[in-house]
């Protein structure tokens, strides 16, 4: 029970906070994104997948709670200063910036309020905010950890980031805090040469890390070659990472979408960082070091001279459709020669595919109508799919279109 002749803020109240903290997770979630491709960082870029789609799926919990308090349009009546704070999260320079903003300013912040929700509110009465808050401390303690450990590894590289770390956390001073109810401090100055680096058309990667060459890239045999083929095929997995770019740079791209096409995008997003990731674990097991492995953000580059509803329909009404039937087929092969490990992550890998098609299904002809296309969900598919047999440096998504048809 709560303790009696404590302040307790009011129902209306309680729908001014949780619009706040649905809106700030909202806003880390589309820096993240966009900032996805243009940090080198591998742990980082990998941590961000996970963060992307944690925020994500906290501004859903926060929305579906504000829908139950009868707040049906949770990002009306924001104060300019927080909307303002939301854009400035964009304009970081570097890793350093965006780290020491998102996580070291906002989701902080985010943590001490959550933390301290309960006791704000009527605990006894409004329990299922508290159940879903308490939730929500534990996932971004985790971020917060992780970011802390992270920013003091690599702060040494890059020079003047707290600079504009103060200058965002004045922001969110200026706006009394988190919550809005602290006392309200002056609005800081902005600090200079921080023009919007988004979206970034090159993705990023450390400079010694060695890059993919197209003519080098051969296909071993399925069967006369398993072991090659395998390696081959797993490295492919790990470059799935540029799949997340990709859906990073759309997902910035598109914020007139609706919020179900956000949340269903990061997640998204997420599955191709997991999949990148079972490629990591399964190169690894095989003997290779991640960084040994060649990047192709060629085709994370070449994509990026594409609109976002071009990229978004190329990727999951062609690229990802027609990438299926060759799941099914290692998954049986690797069963057949008994390599268990490789057919459980090809067979967690298709029934995410299973879920990314379908969501392409829904969301692409919303896209051709937000941003006024007059072609069909048919047309866009084979222009996009015919752009691709030219365009792409990777000749396994030329097999695949071509086996397709
Ligand atoms: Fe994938
Ligand atoms: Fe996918």
């Amino acid at each position: 029970m709560s303790s009696e002749n404590q302040y307790r803020i009011t129902i209306d109240e309680n729908v001014e906070y949780l619009k706040r903290y649905a809106f700030l997770e909202r806003a880390c979630m589309r820096t993240l994104a966009g900032w996805l491709p243009g940090i080198p960082e591998w742990e980082a870029k990998n941590e961000f997948g996970l963060h992307i789609w944690e925020s994500a799926d906290a501004a859903d919990e926060l929305r579906a709670r504000l829908r139950e308090l009868r707040c049906h349009q949770p990002e009306r009546g924001i104060s300019s200063v927080l909307e303002t704070l939301a854009a400035e999260l964009d304009n970081g320079q570097n890793t350093a910036e965006i780290i020491s903003t998102v996580y070291l300013v906002v989701k902080k912040g985010l943590l001490e309020a959550y933390r301290q929700h309960p006791e704000t509110t009527w605990a006894d009465f409004d329990r299922p905010t508290v159940k879903m808050i308490e939730r929500l401390v534990l996932i971004t303690e985790k971020q917060v950890a992780w970011a802390e450990k992270f920013l003091s590894t690599i702060e040494a590289n890059y020079s003047g980031w707290q600079a504009w770390r103060d200058y965002v956390a004045g922001l969110m001073a200026a706006d009394g805090g988190v919550n809005g109810h602290d006392t309200k401090a002056d609005l800081p100055i902005r600090p200079e040469n921080h023009d919007l680096l988004l979206p970034w058309s090159k993705c990023q990667r450390m400079p010694d890390w060695p890059i993919f060459d197209p003519n080098q890239d051969f296909e071993p045999d399925r069967k006369s070659e398993p072991e090659a083929h395998r390696l081959w095929r797993f490295k492919h997995y790990l470059n799935e990472m540029t799949a997340a770019e990709t859906l990073g740079s759309i997902l910035w791209m598109t914020p007139e979408m609706p919020w179900e096409y956000q949340h269903n995008v990061s997640r998204h997003l997420w599955d191709e960082i997991r999949h990148s990731q079972l490629g990591q674990v399964r190169v690894q097991q095989l003997g290779l070091n991640i960084s040994d492995v060649p990047q192709v953000v060629q085709i994370y580059d070449v994509m990026m001279t594409l609109p976002a509803v071009d990229q978004y329909a190329l990727l999951t009404t062609v690229i990802e459709p027609n990438g299926m039937p060759e799941k099914s087929t290692n998954r049986e092969h690797w069963e057949e020669i008994g390599d268990e490990i490789s057919a459980a992550a090809v067979s967690y890998d298709w029934s995410d595919e299973n879920f990314h098609v379908r969501w392409g299904k829904k969301w692409t002809p919303v896209l051709l109508e937000t941003y006024k296309y007059d072609e069909s969900p048919a047309q866009i598919a084979a222009r996009t799919e015919a752009w691709l047999l030219e365009n792409t440096p990777v000749k396994m998504q030329q097999k695949m279109a071509l086996d397709a048809h």
